[in-house]
């Protein structure tokens, strides 16, 4: 046997395969090779052993399934890297140390193939995805390689089959030429991780069509347009369609339709037949536009409320599954997400089906990526190098060849960060010349010279209000006609609002620019998924691994677990927030002038799908409840609806009087049943609160620091204290882009040490009426701190705590000689913090929930009265942090294995905006110093923060940090609260 060269750095496409086609279901027969292949691994391509193997010699190999990577397969460990690469950039060569994975399977060719063949038909053997190089062989002769691993490969077998015991082999490598263009934030995860089928291409069949959808809004009227490559009969019973279509480019009138848009995706199935061949494709009527600067869906404005995607789960990495599919999209959609940029490849060709069915407007982003040229300062990048022509033009014309049918599809993305150059250029003067019917967007290039839409990610609140300005210079020195261009385009925030860890924050403050200028068309977090890997931890339970755990030596930590979702699709609460930021709808409850405010802020249908239903809740007992008569609301208008008699809010409650208005789907749809909630308004007239007479408390129930050694009937294990720090988000260890040159919040917090403040008890002293208490908590080596005056008495409800609490000392950097910047020491939040005896169990409360909340992510919970069983206290992050703060409470009962109390708001500043209570089985410096969840010790004891005050979360991992508004710089506070025993 020859020893074939397994070339992986040689730059070009693959070579070998058929000219790309689109996806399109056929009757024609198929045969899956999924399923288990024989599989044998070498380190590198030198020692990939030449021995025969590629004409079915495989004794002694192990079987691995197809399709599937092999490093989640058993064989080698998963590798995660960001920008920097894993090995020397040194194009287009891969390190030796290239892990290479032979494949073999041996098949019987189906009857039913084998009768297309006998009759003069062809057979391909497809590859819809490899990552990241592969050879190809039948019977022991190669046919041809592939390159773009997220990107579909097909080649002529017909010759090479004999329809019994034929051997199909692949030699995979894991890095190659290709992985220059392939450096796309995620786990290196080679194999053949797609599926491989066969495909009989019967004489006289259809071997490539286009089929799509235009929509005219002025007429309602449809426009069939149909490229075939072979004279057809085309059919679309819906609507009487049924004619024949000649070989090459029609069009077809298709009289009135119903358009297709991400609120009504409204789809029709067409049929292109020949005597041997039926094909389907459903089509959906709609057109889109950069009209004037706006983006537009049949002639109205569109609004992108969007998410990045990439494909991942947790235990096979990027192999797809219709489940999970399905079940991110649908929960999308149950978040009002209408969008979805498929960073930073084309996903498995299923998502777009259901992205058609289900109603969401898809990005469709080629598979490339050279981010890792930022390491060599953008030297030699292959976008402008004239050798990788080749490559970049096959891995556009193979992402928009396959998915050219999909209503969905509303932009080509022609790839993630790849700088500016040639090859971007002839990239999108592909796409132009081959497909007008949808946009061109790419991030890569601020000048936007190639593309329909002006895209940047991560740009700050004022740079977006610029840009909606039209205000917003890249080239201020030279306002060319280029440049002119660039500022009418419509703006699209293809990433913001990084959802790493707590997070994101000041997304509302983002939406309320895109909601005020036309220009900006929408946004997409990033990113949906988390990226963790599922593990068995050493007892047998499931753990989450991130970059390093591997033993990776080039890694990004942590970076790849930034989703609003976790790897087990868990909602974080960064998406309950999204939801109702980007909500189709506003409901604002004016209670003085006892009516709602409503905003359809759909761009297609009005509201008549939508019930409105209100509440009114006294003290946590709904006392009455009924549904609005609301007139349907045309998209993006608005309207006044007055609220009947009964739905009122008084004062005098002892808690709070609340008055609720849910959007609700009158009608179940295919992402949620009816009665899901929409959109919510509320008014919050919050109650009065009474104590009796107070008395100063027993001695004995109080150490001699003055602590109490109960609240309630739990056992007081450490404190009362104050707190002013907070265990590290993602965020607070990054500077956010708007400060880049100053430290982090996390650093400046342990350089001015508020995470390891001490006590000094200054006096304890009993009068009548209190025990009271006055003690200073400094940070060690400075003289700043937080002076706190506590009021202890005994009332007939329980105890009474009255606190006031002062500033004292200054919070900035001046005290380091000759700093280059200056900055504040902003807290991280303003309370008690106490440990009590018991690992916690749950709590009740009213306040701000469901789920957890801080003020720059408070768009999301409603007033209410919860309950959170003690999974629900704190979000389980793969990197221990801060977490599960429910803000706006007025009362709560926190139990623990060893009892309960009851905590009220009773007092002082508080009783505005009640209190955020943070209730964690952890401390604050266990959760800081653990790396991983799944290493966190069993609670035995609960850790319960009372806070004033609080500092936002922002997005400084990738964005700016907490916005001015959200900050807590030191201040003074005074409240009181009342424990009782629960
Ligand atoms: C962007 C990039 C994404 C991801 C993100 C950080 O620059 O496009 O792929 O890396 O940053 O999580």
């Amino acid at each position: 046997m020859s020893a074939p060269v397994f070339d992986v750095a040689r730059i070009g496409p693959g070579e070998g395969s058929i000219a790309p086609r689109t996806r399109l279901t056929s009757d024609a027969p198929t045969q899956s090779l999924d399923g288990r292949w024989r599989f044998r691994l070498s380190p590198s391509p030198a020692l990939a052993p030449h021995d025969g193997w590629t004409a079915g010699d495989t004794d002694g190999w192990d079987e691995i399934a197809v399709p599937a990577h092999w490093n989640m397969s058993g064989f080698g460990t998963p590798a995660y890297s960001n920008v920097q690469f894993p090995f020397p950039i040194d194009p287009p060569y891969p390190p030796d140390e290239n892990p290479v994975g032979d494949y073999v399977r041996r098949i019987d060719v189906d009857d039913a193939i084998r009768q297309v063949t006998d009759a003069g038909g062809r057979v391909l053997l497809r590859f819809d995805g490899i990552e990241s190089a592969a050879d190809v062989f039948v019977n022991g002769t190669r046919l041809g390689s592939t390159r773009g691993s997220r990107l579909t490969h097909e080649f002529d077998v017909t010759d090479h089959l004999t329809g019994t015991g034929d051997v199909v082999a692949v030699r995979v490598a894991q890095f190659s030429d290709g992985t220059y263009l392939e450096n796309q934030d995620m786990w290196w995860l080679p194999g053949i991780f797609r599926s491989v089928t066969l495909l009989a291409r019967p004489v006289g069949g259809i071997d490539d069509a286009v089929v799509t959808g235009d929509f005219d809004h002025e007429t309602g009227r449809g426009a069939v347009e149909v490229t075939t490559s072979a004279d057809a009969v085309l059919e679309i019973a819906e609507l009487g369609i049924r004619q024949g279509v000649p070989a090459g480019r029609s069009t077809v009138d298709a009289g009135e339709v119903g358009p297709w848009s991400a609120e009504t995706p409204r789809l029709y199935t067409a049929t292109l037949r020949t005597a041997s061949e039926t094909v389907s494709v459903r089509i959906g009527f709609r057109r889109v536009r950069a009209d004037d600067g706006v983006l537009t869906l049949n002639g109205r404005p569109i609004m992108l409320r969007g998410v990045n995607r990439h494909e991942h789960d947790p235990d096979r990495g990027r192999v797809h599954t219709t489940e999970l599919a399905r079940r991110d999209l649908v929960l999308m959609k149950q978040h009002n997400i209408n969008a979805v940029r498929t960073s930073h490849y084309p996903p498995h060709a299923e998502l777009l089906d259901l992205a058609d069915e289900l109603g969401l407007y898809v990005i469709d982003e080629c598979d490339l990526e050279t981010h890792e040229y930022e390491y060599v300062s953008w030297r030699g990048n292959p976008s402008d190098d004239p050798a990788w022509e080749a490559s970049f033009v096959d891995r556009i014309r193979r992402t928009v060849t396959r998915d050219r049918t999909h209503p969905s599809v509303i932009m080509w993305s022609l790839g993630n960060e790849s700088g500016a150059g040639c090859n971007i250029r002839a990239m999108a003067r592909w796409v132009r010349e081959n497909d007008g019917t949808r946009l061109i967007h790419y991030e890569g290039d601020h000048s936007s010279r190639d593309t329909d839409v002006y895209s940047r990610m991560y740009a700050s609140h004022d740079e977006v209000r610029r840009i909606g300005e039209e205000a917003d210079e890249i080239a201020p020195a030279d306002i060319g006609a280029a440049e002119l261009r660039r500022r009418s385009l419509p703006f699209v925030h293809c990433e913001f609002g990084h959802a790493m860890g707590n997070s994101p924050g000041g997304v509302k403050e983002y939406w309320d620019l895109y909601e005020r200028f036309p220009r900006l068309a929408g946004g997409f977090i990033w990113e949906w998924i988390e990226h963790a890997i599922a593990v068995e931890d050493e007892h047998g339970r499931r753990a989450f691994r991130y970059g390093g755990d591997f033993g990776e030596s080039v890694h990004d930590h942590n970076f790849v677990i930034d989703g609003l979702i976790s790897a087990d699709r868990d909602v974080r609460p960064g998406l309950v927030d999204y939801a109702a930021i980007v909500a189709p709808v506003v409901i604002e409850v004016d209670a003085a002038r006892r009516r709602i405010r409503l905003q359809n802020r759909y761009d297609h249908v009005d509201t008549s799908h939508l019930a409105f239903r209100w509440r009114r809740e006294v003290d946590g007992e709904t006392v009455a409840h009924g549904e609005l008569t609301v007139p349907a609301v045309g998209p993006r208008q608005r309207a006044e609806v007055p609220l009947p008699d009964e739905a009122r809010v008084v004062s005098g409650s002892s808690v709070a009087d609340v008055l609720t208005v849910d959007a609700v789907l009158r009608e179940g749809t295919s992402w949620a049943s009816a009665g899901h909630v929409v959109a919510t308004g509320q008014h919050v007239a919050a109650g009065t609160p009474r104590v009796g007479q107070a008395s100063a408390p027993e001695p004995d129930e109080f150490d001699r620091r003055g602590r109490p050694l109960r609240l309630g009937s739990l056992g007081v294990v450490d404190g009362p204290g104050i707190g002013i720090w907070r265990a590290p988000t993602d965020n607070d260890l990054f500077p956010g882009w708007d400060e880049p040159t100053l430290p982090p919040m996390a650093e400046r917090w342990a350089l001015a040490r508020i995470d390891r403040m001490q006590t000094r008890v200054r006096s304890v002293e009993s009068d009548a009426a209190a025990l009271v208490v006055d003690t200073r908590v400094g940070a060690p080596s400075f003289d700043s701190g937080v002076d706190a005056l506590w009021r202890w008495s005994t009332v007939p409800e329980g105890l009474l705590l009255e606190l006031d609490l002062r500033s004292i000392g200054s919070w900035d950097n001046s005290w380091i000689e000759k700093a280059p910047f200056s900055w504040t020491v902003d807290w991280a939040r303003l309370g008690i913090d106490v440990t009590f005896a018991g690992a916690p169990v749950g709590m009740e409360f009213a306040g701000y929930g469901p789920g957890p909340s801080y003020p720059d992510t408070a768009s999301g919970v409603q007033f209410g009265w919860f309950d959170a069983g003690a999974d629900d206290l704190v979000t389980p992050h793969v990197r221990p942090q801060e977490s599960g703060s429910r803000r706006g409470v007025r009362t709560a009962v926190i139990r623990t294995t060893e009892g309960g109390v009851r905590v009220s708001v009773v007092g002082g500043e508080a009783l505005d905006a009640g209190v955020a209570l943070t209730v964690s089985p952890w401390d604050r410096t266990t959760l800081s110093t653990t790396s991983h969840a799944s290493l966190l010790p069993t609670p035995t004891a609960t850790h319960v923060s009372i806070d004033i005050a609080q500092s936002g979360v922002g997005t400084a991992t990738c964005g700016p940090g907490v916005l001015p508004r959200h900050r807590l710089p030191a201040r003074d506070a005074s409240f009181a609260l009342l424990f009782e025993t629960a």
